[in-house]
């Protein structure tokens, strides 16, 4: 079929042409969302998930519905090796220049950026990383003892007070919110905490990995009552359909039921596989159906670029002896493992790989299911091992 009019959108963060089986999440955030704008109670959503479910595609709805609906927004992606004031300073920096358009909040836009420029300045010594530049003269004695968690917390209840003059609701959305570093996630929740406690209209929506659930808990015991944490999964069978289904249905195209049958088998329903199944099946296809020889020819074409791009750049980022747990893991089959069990199959013991376990954590390749059990965060991640088991390692990175 005409790749021009392929409609699939296979991707990180690439906005789906169906959003399936996502509506109840999406109005859940948004009800959330408009009680804290209305001072009442409500707990705002984290989204945790493996990769490719769709967590940057929810947030990033979420925050068009809610600045539809006159919400200030700003969107932050955590990148792994950055300190959080080095990655908040500038989208507060924007939320206050968002604010200031709406010409009301005079008083308290003032005070909340003469804070963000104390917090700037005080921070910048502490955090090598921060790029902002501030006013030596401004702000002396606002939010910039140093100390974060007193810092954050003014600068955080000075701009909800804005946002509260403004009449409106400052929220940021964290993307990648497992790679901010413990005490200062835990310096956030307790700025957050406290301006809830205030009732202020200012909250965060997030998204990361399934590591973030005991990470926040880790951070501050409260967190759980704060957020409400919402699991982003597979999709249902419906859905995932209705994901590859109703997009071709608007270019006139149909799926045979076995097409479907065999995508739907090969996917296991994973947002990012169904997009990239759609997308070769659409390109393979011939007529006005996409038949199941096409949607077979699809799966050896999806996992054969799935290994060589989307797997492989994971794998290609772990150390060799990351790379020998990995392999043990999968080895021992689909789905989580004992950190025992993998232990046992690398030949040593539990605390002996317990560091390259940690490790594989911090990067977001595995995460933890239940205490003691190890899972990999990359759906079909087992597959693309065993795929490769045969080769040596070193000859992997020669491929
Ligand atoms: N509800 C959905 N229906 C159909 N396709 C979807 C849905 N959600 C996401 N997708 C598709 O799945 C892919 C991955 O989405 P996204 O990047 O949001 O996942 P993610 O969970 O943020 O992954 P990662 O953890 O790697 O950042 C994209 O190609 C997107 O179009
Ligand atoms: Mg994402």
């Amino acid at each position: 079929m005409d790749p021009r009019r392929n409609p699939y959108a296979p991707g990180a963060g690439s906005r789906p042409p169906e959003l399936a089986g996502r509506d109840s999440i999406i109005e859940s955030a948004a009800i959330a969302l408009d009680r804290i704008r209305n001072g009442l109670n409500a707990q705002s959503v984290i989204l945790y998930g493996l990769r490719g479910v769709g967590k940057t595609v929810l947030l990033n709805k979420i925050r068009l519905d809610c600045e539809d609906r006159g919400f200030i927004s700003v969107s932050i992606e955590a990148p792994e090796a950055k300190s959080l004031p080095a990655i908040l300073i500038p989208a507060l920096r924007s939320a206050l220049l968002k604010l200031s358009r709406l010409h009301v909040a005079k008083h308290w836009l003032k005070i909340a950026s003469d804070h963000l420029n104390g917090f700037t300045r005080a921070l910048k010594i502490k955090y090598n990383d921060i790029e902002v530049a501030f006013d030596p003269k401004i702000g002396l004695g606002l939010a910039d003892s140093g100390d974060l968690d007193y810092d954050l917390t003014e600068l955080i209840k000075s701009i909800g007070r804005a946002a509260l003059e403004s009449k409106t609701a400052f929220v940021f959305f964290i993307d990648e919110l497992q790679y901010v570093e413990e005490g200062q996630l835990a310096s956030l929740i307790a700025a957050l905490h406290s301006a809830n406690q205030n009732q202020l209209p200012i909250t965060m929506v997030a998204a990361g990995l399934p590591q973030i659930l005991g990470k926040m808990g880790k951070a501050k015991s409260y967190a759980e009552r704060l957020f409400k944490f919402v699991p982003v999964d597979k999709l249902e069978t419906d859905a995932a359909k209705s994901a590859l289904i109703i997009p071709a249905k608007k270019e006139n195209i149909n799926f045979d039921a076995e097409a479907i049958d065999e995508i739907l088998k090969e996917t296991q329903r994973y947002p990012y596989f169904l997009q990239e199944w759609g997308k070769h099946s659409w390109d393979l296809a011939v007529g006005s159906s996409i038949t199941s020889a096409d949607a077979k020819q699809a799966t050896k074409l999806a996992i054969s670029e799935l290994d060589a791009s989307f797997f492989r750049v994971r794998f290609d980022r772990l150390t060799p002896k990351e790379k020998d747990y990995v392999y043990a893991m999968a080895e021992l089959g689909a789905g989580s493992h004992r950190s025992g069990d993998v232990a046992e199959k690398l030949g040593k013991g539990v605390s002996a790989v317990a560091v390259v376990r940690n490790s594989l954590i911090l990067k977001g390749m595995v995460y933890s299911p239940a205490h003691g059990d190890t899972a990999f965060t990359v759906p079909l991640f087992d597959g693309f091992l065993k795929r490769t088991l045969s080769v040596p390692v070193n000859e992997i990175d020669a491929i």
